[in-house]
């Protein structure tokens, strides 16, 4: 690895993003001991004028979890290490003195001999990405007589269709390279997520399974059980299928339909995810259901007559040899009746059912992804007893009880530790996006000029009735009478 000293530069850092996920993210990776004091260095910069100490007591609130149950001297240990800049995201003076005051640490006596490694988060709206990619090329770069590197951090939403994104792009593509670029998916940094590639592609089980043959339908399915609240304003402009299916769910979609890649080199496998986007058909009108949830348009901040979505379910198509025919179902919404995120697979009926179970339910592989880690295998067995009856079951690997004591990560804590480290394996490549946004910009302008519009749903429902039709209709079979619960300990 190498040494010298390590700059941590969060932009926005009075923000949301930055108190609930950056900071508490680095505080983890700091009491795991990736940050180690006589290196890193911390600097919070934003716009509001206020002291070292007033940053670190808005910060210090969020960086004690039910998980880290860290003795109080740790938190404020790692709070010495955070200074703050004051400054405005387009002009000279705030990341002059920004400069000024990490160099003052890289060639300070006590800290290391060795290189200037510089990581800038931008926990920023990427309005501002362009003004503030060009300050930090043109007084914050790291010094290139110690070596080391410069790397920007970026958040989504990139844009908000292929054009906007693609100037976007551009813009920064002018003043980084693609390896200083990490833009940040965070669902790319959840365990289960991680395990795809795993299990894909070292299970003789799957290998031959995973396919048109076998596979009737694929869910990827995100659902949270409330609003939004408190980020109307945020989300209004751009609705679910911005906010978590163009991003988060078309991710786990690659992962589960890529091809084998050549290794496990970043780049190879960002290959691979690239060629499913771009096998992905024109979505079609009659497979896309959205919908809003009633009291949505209360809130302030939106717009009395909007027409943004809060939930939505879309049908993509692959199109290639291994996928022609299944139907890719992607789901998300607000202010549903439950939270989750999962993975369903459903597989196709035996066929010459000697046993006539078919009305029991289907084969499924279920990959659990939030709450409760879990990996299920819905299938068939005797029903235990002295009959000869059939009853859905399950093969069950649910985290908490299979790996006792063991501290999942925080998706951020180990996207950030990759970008320390240079690993782009777990960031959207700039064709990628690109691939992503073609994909959904001509359903998201005909929702934008109001041509499709989103069927209101009950708050904590299951969203509307016409995205069940749709799933129906798509050859999903809903099982009945089953209920998945994961193990106790
Ligand atoms: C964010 C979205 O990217 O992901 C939010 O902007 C959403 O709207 C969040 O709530 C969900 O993340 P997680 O990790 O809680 O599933």
């Amino acid at each position: 690895p190498e040494i010298g000293c390590l700059s941590i530069i969060v932009l926005g850092a009075s923000g949301d993003l930055a108190k609930k996920k950056t900071f508490p993210a680095l505080f983890h990776l700091y009491c795991q001991g990736f940050l180690p004091p006589n290196e890193v260095h911390i600097f919070g910069y934003a716009r509001t004028k206020i002291s070292d100490d007033e940053l670190r007591n808005r910060i210090r609130g969020y960086l004690v979890s039910e998980r880290s149950a860290s003795p109080s001297n740790d938190v404020s240990k790692f709070l010495q290490l955070i200074k703050y800049v004051s400054g405005s995201y387009d002009a000279a003076e705030g990341f002059q003195m920004l400069d000024k005051e990490i160099s003052k640490h890289e060639t300070s006596k006590n800290s290391l001999e060795g290189s200037s490694r510089r990581l800038f988060y931008l926990a920023l709206p990427p309005s501002v990405y362009p003004s503030v990619c060009r300050m930090i090329r043109r007084y914050c770069m790291n010094k290139s007589n110690l070596g080391g590197w410069t790397r920007i951090v970026v958040e989504k939403p990139f844009g908000r269709d292929l054009g906007s994104a693609e100037e976007l792009s551009s813009q920064i593509g002018e003043l980084f390279d693609e390896p200083q670029i990490y833009r940040i998916d965070h669902y790319l940094g959840k365990e289960l997520v991680q395990n795809l590639l795993v299990l894909r592609f070292a299970n003789r089980f799957f290998l031959p399974l995973w396919n048109r043959d076998n596979i009737d339908n694929v869910q990827i399915v995100f659902r949270e059980d409330f609003g939004t609240e408190g980020r109307g304003g945020y989300f209004d402009e751009y609705g679910i299928i911005r906010d978590i299916i163009q991003n988060h769910l078309l991710q786990v979609l690659c992962l589960v339909a890529m091809e084998k890649p050549v290794s496990l080199k970043p780049e190879r496998i960002r290959d691979e995810k690239v060629k499913v986007l771009q096998s992905v058909l024109p979505i079609k009108d009659e497979e896309v259901v959205l919908g809003q949830y009633e009291g949505y348009r209360d809130d302030p901040t939106v717009p009395d007559h909007s027409n943004t979505p809060t939930f939505a379910t879309v049908i993509l198509r692959i199109h290639n040899e291994r996928w022609e025919g299944v139907p890719f179902i992607l789901k998300a919404g607000k202010a549903l009746n439950s939270r989750k995120a999962e993975i369903r697979v459903q597989f196709k009926d035996v066929p010459g059912d000697i046993f006539k179970c078919k009305k029991q339910g289907r084969n499924e592989f279920v990959i659990r992804l939030q709450p409760s880690e879990a990996m299920y295998m819905k299938l068939m067995v005797k029903q235990p007893g002295l009959e000869m009856s059939t009853v859905q079951s399950e093969l069950d690997l649910s985290y908490r009880q299979r790996y006792q004591g063991v501290t999942i990560p925080e998706a951020y804590e180990r996207l950030i530790l990759d970008t320390i480290r240079g690993d782009q394996q777990h960031f959207v490549r700039r064709d990628e996006l690109k691939a992503a946004w073609e994909i959904f910009t001509p359903l998201l302008h005909r929702i934008d000029n109001g041509e499709m519009k989103p069927i209101p749903y009950q708050a904590g429902s299951r969203g509307p009735a016409e995205a069940d039709e749709l799933l129906e209709k798509a050859g999903y079979v809903q099982t009945h009478g089953y209920i998945w619960i994961p193990p106790t300990l």
